[in-house]
């Protein structure tokens, strides 16, 4: 996939379906060999994978980190703490792209206040300015490598994905978090032709811009789209159930500060029993029935123990599936040749 070499991934869309499944097909081939006790070839031997963190994260940085170093590279961690904040944006990513040979941008939530939009301006401002290809590690609207990685699971435990129903759901937190996760859900699964139901409660309607495009993706793949205020009727008949938090639409839009995290939270207090229980994958969901989350979970609110730990649940291979995803990812676009 010599196509890729070079090229930014700031979301899903900007990959066609068979760069999409290349990338998930290399992943599995990494996968294979890592744990089957092998190790890839060196494919990033003297490369500098730049990783720059306006945002903390768990998971996408050690997976980064780690694929990076695994496939002989550098990964160097930048967090923003430590640059220069006063620089533009530009000047600190035309440096990176001096020094880097692919660039990795994470910003979202408190990094920008929850004020929808700017943090995927940053990323953007990234990939104008650099040469080397720019990664989205996460920002306030897309999380592409996610995706992929969860694609690569939902694939494994379903197979041909056509037809079958994913839920997408609001769930109940005691935290307001932003959506990135959640739209680029609805990106993927609605150009791989599944039928999607985005389930929430009135107020946290999610970018119309994403809605068009997966109303779009869902023509041209042969899937669906709907959209359901109703937390059971959204569950039913689903293959994939994927129960998440995510702000209201106002929050987003003028950020914590001006609108008020207790005010917020009042909001989300009254949808408490906006929460994934066994009984729900028991005696809605269709069959098979998976249980996914991209993590961090909110334990005991967005979804109980029981659901996470279940049968059903997916979500460490989720997350071991996105390692690979990640790695495939740096592979394709930072070597011009992948041969394992
Ligand atoms: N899923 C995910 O992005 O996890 P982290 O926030 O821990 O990186």
């Amino acid at each position: 996939m010599a196509e890729l070499y070079g090229r930014d991934l700031i979301t899903t869309q900007d990959w066609s379906i068979d760069e999409i499944q290349a990338t998930i097909d290399l992943a599995r081939k990494l996968r294979a060999i890592v744990r089957g006790g092998g190790r890839p070839p060196r494919l990033l031997d003297r490369k500098n994978f730049f990783m720059v963190f306006y945002a903390p994260s768990t998971r996408t940085r050690g997976a980064f980190e780690a694929a990076t170093a695994m496939l002989g590279g550098h990964p160097a961690f930048i967090d923003v703490s430590t640059m220069r904040m006063e620089e533009a944006v530009k000047d600190a990513a035309k440096m990176y792209d001096s020094y880097a040979d692919g660039i990795g941008v994470r910003i979202l939530d408190k990094a920008i206040d929850f004020v929808y939009g700017a943090g995927r301006r940053v990323v953007e401002e990234f990939a104008r300015v650099a040469k080397v290809p720019v990664i989205n590690m996460a920002c306030c609207t897309y999380h592409p490598t996610q995706a992929i990685g969860d694609m690569m699971t939902i694939q494994a435990k379903l197979g041909d994905v056509r037809g079958k129903k994913y839920a997408v759901t609001w769930a109940y937190s005691s935290k307001p978090r932003g959506r990135c996760s959640i739209q680029e859900e609805v990106l993927i699964a609605t150009r791989f032709g599944m039928d999607v139901t985005l389930v929430h409660p009135p107020g946290f309607e999610i970018d119309p811009k994403i809605i068009e495009a997966a109303k779009r993706n869902a023509e041209e793949s042969g899937g669906s789209f709907e959209v359901s205020n109703d937390f059971e009727e959204g569950l039913r008949g689903a293959n994939v159930v994927f129960p998440r938090n995510w702000a209201t639409a106002e929050f987003l839009r003028v950020g914590a500060t001006a609108f008020g995290v207790d005010r917020e939270v009042a909001i989300y207090n009254r949808y408490r029993d906006w929460r994934l229980e066994q009984h729900h994958v028991d005696d809605l969901m269709g069959r098979p029935a998976i249980v996914t989350h991209v993590l961090p979970v909110m334990r005991g609110e967005e979804a109980t123990d029981e659901v996470m730990d279940g049968p059903n649940s997916v979500i460490y291979e989720q997350a071991d599936d996105n390692f690979f995803a990640k790695m495939a990812v740096l592979a394709l676009t930072m070597c011009k040749e992948v041969e394992l």
